[in-house]
């Protein structure tokens, strides 16, 4: 089965920046991708490659060379779904904020609008890709919707799970470690679809790096791998509280562990606390899901992950206000950094959300600078909390697009984001500016202590 024309529903952090790569890489297939979200769709269409909604590095260089020859975005999802032969389901899966597993459970409204819309669209037999992450078994009810429709269509329902991160989508798409098919082994049309998918990734991807499973394993490898990497940060979280009581340094720790090569190296940087869109939402997923069995000790074990995220966020807002003489009522605190972490405009979960939320409370006037985060995003972002007005938001908060002017007559600077631009600020010049004494706290351990320390500045750094 040759791929002609695919669709992809969802034209966010996901479904943008892979469906540029497949584009780039097989010029020979026509990608659409289709949202409702008239206004991404229209960034995504500027004429000026750098107005694309998503900031990634590389991104705008790919989706230059593909648009209009053989990559569109377009809101006509009707359209795009007839053409299509293959369908990316890439829409956002969020945490319920209602009803029955309120808190926990994946919200599957958008996946289920996206089936009954292809259900009702679909004039010829198509394969349906579940790129969204998705709680274990959601092929199920997707092949119950599709096949009801009495249309006699054929649907093969494979599970494509994307394992990119934010700030390095495109190197990970360009060179992914696996690219993970889950799809109906045991029949030869579910074979034939899997094939299908094979062939495309094929154009880039060594075939010994593509791993073909059953639907249900690769459902749950995307969730145990985001639980998987989410364990280790909270690991070397709780490990990093521990160094602060007892002298030992937490970077010190990491590297001593990490070489240990059945532990390895990466990811145990220890931070503020991890963010992003998906830890948290596929770690109460995996909870909800383990519960639901009546698994309570799995659930608790994993459960442990997010609760010692939370108190990370917690004990870092704690500590400012401690090391402020108890008190930043009225007091300027200046942010450096809001995105969840660099090289993304990327704010949901983000730990500057939480820390920020923590100060207000106190009375803090808050001054911040992120390098690609807008105004207006920041603002969204306090606001969805609820916590207090959005008038008492914008009056307790500052944005502003200098980071010499944000650190300016402030009491403390908090490090949130580990931009490289920080490291190679005029930290002189910022001290100078500031009211003494001048705390920094370190958030992401991104600046040299000894360096801070002989400026003058009162330095604390998670961990150490
Ligand atoms: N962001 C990541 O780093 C990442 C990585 C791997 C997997 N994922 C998973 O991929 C999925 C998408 O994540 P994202 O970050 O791209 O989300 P996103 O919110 O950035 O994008 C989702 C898009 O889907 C659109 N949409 C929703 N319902 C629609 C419908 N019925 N028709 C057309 N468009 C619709 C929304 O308007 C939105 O633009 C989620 O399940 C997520 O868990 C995300």
């Amino acid at each position: 089965m040759k791929i002609k024309n695919i669709c992809c529903i969802g034209a966010g952090y996901v479904g943008g920046p892979t469906m540029a790569v497949i584009a780039q890489k097989c010029p020979e297939i026509n990608v659409t991708v289709v949202d409702i979200n008239e206004k991404r769709i229209a960034a995504w269409n500027d004429k000026d490659v750098e107005n694309i909604p998503i900031y990634e590095p590389g991104l705008s260089e790919v989706v230059a060379e593909a648009r209009d020859r053989n990559l569109f975005f377009s809101t006509d999802v009707d359209a795009a779904i007839d053409k299509a032969d293959l369908i990316f389901i890439s829409v956002n899966t969020p945490t319920k904020t209602y009803g029955m597993g309120k808190g926990m459970a994946a919200d599957l409204k958008f996946i289920e609008l996206c089936a009954r819309q292809i259900a009702r669209v679909a004039k010829d037999d198509k394969i349906i890709v579940e790129k969204s992450t998705l709680p274990v078994r959601t092929a199920e009810a997707l092949k119950n919707i599709l096949e009801n429709t009495g249309n006699g269509v054929n649907f093969q329902i494979l599970s494509n799970p994307e394992f990119l991160a934010e700030g390095t989508a495109v190197k990970d798409l360009m060179k992914p470690d696996r690219v993970l098919i889950g799809g109906d082994i045991n029949s030869e049309e579910g074979k034939e679809a899997v094939q299908a998918l094979v062939d495309i990734y094929n154009h880039w991807v060594p075939k010994e790096n593509i791993l073909t499973t059953n639907v249900w394993s690769s459902e749950l490898s995307k969730l145990t791998a985001n639980a998987f990497l989410a364990q280790r940060v909270s690991s070397i979280n709780a490990m990093s509280e521990l160094c602060e009581k007892t002298g030992a340094d937490v970077n010190e720790v990491a590297k001593a562990v990490g070489m240990d090569s059945r532990i390895g190296a990466k990811f145990l940087k220890s931070s503020v606390g991890f963010g992003g869109s998906c830890f948290q939402k596929d770690i109460l997923n995996l909870v909800y899901i383990a519960k639901s069995f009546g698994l309570n000790e799995v659930a608790d074990y994993w459960e442990q992950v997010i609760i010692m995220n939370d108190h990370q966020k917690k004990r870092f807002a704690a500590n400012i206000v401690k090391t402020l003489f108890n008190t930043v009522s009225g007091k300027k605190i200046s942010f450096l950094g809001w995105a969840f972490k660099k090289d993304t405009n990327d704010t949901r979960e983000s730990a500057a959300i939480y820390v920020a939320d923590y100060l207000l409370n106190e009375q803090a006037d808050i001054v911040i600078y992120d390098p690609k985060v807008t105004k207006e995003q920041i603002y969204a972002d306090l606001n969805y909390l609820g916590t207090r007005s959005e008038k008492e938001n914008r009056s307790r908060v500052t944005v502003l697009n200098d980071p010499y002017k944000v650190c300016e007559d402030a009491h403390a600077i908090a490090v949130l984001t580990e931009w490289d631009e920080f490291e190679h600020l005029d930290w002189k010049k910022i001290y100078d500016n500031m009211l003494k004494p001048a705390f920094l706290f370190d958030g992401r351990r991104l600046l040299k202590k000894e360096e801070k320390k002989e400026i003058g500045f009162e330095f604390y750094a998670i961990g150490n």
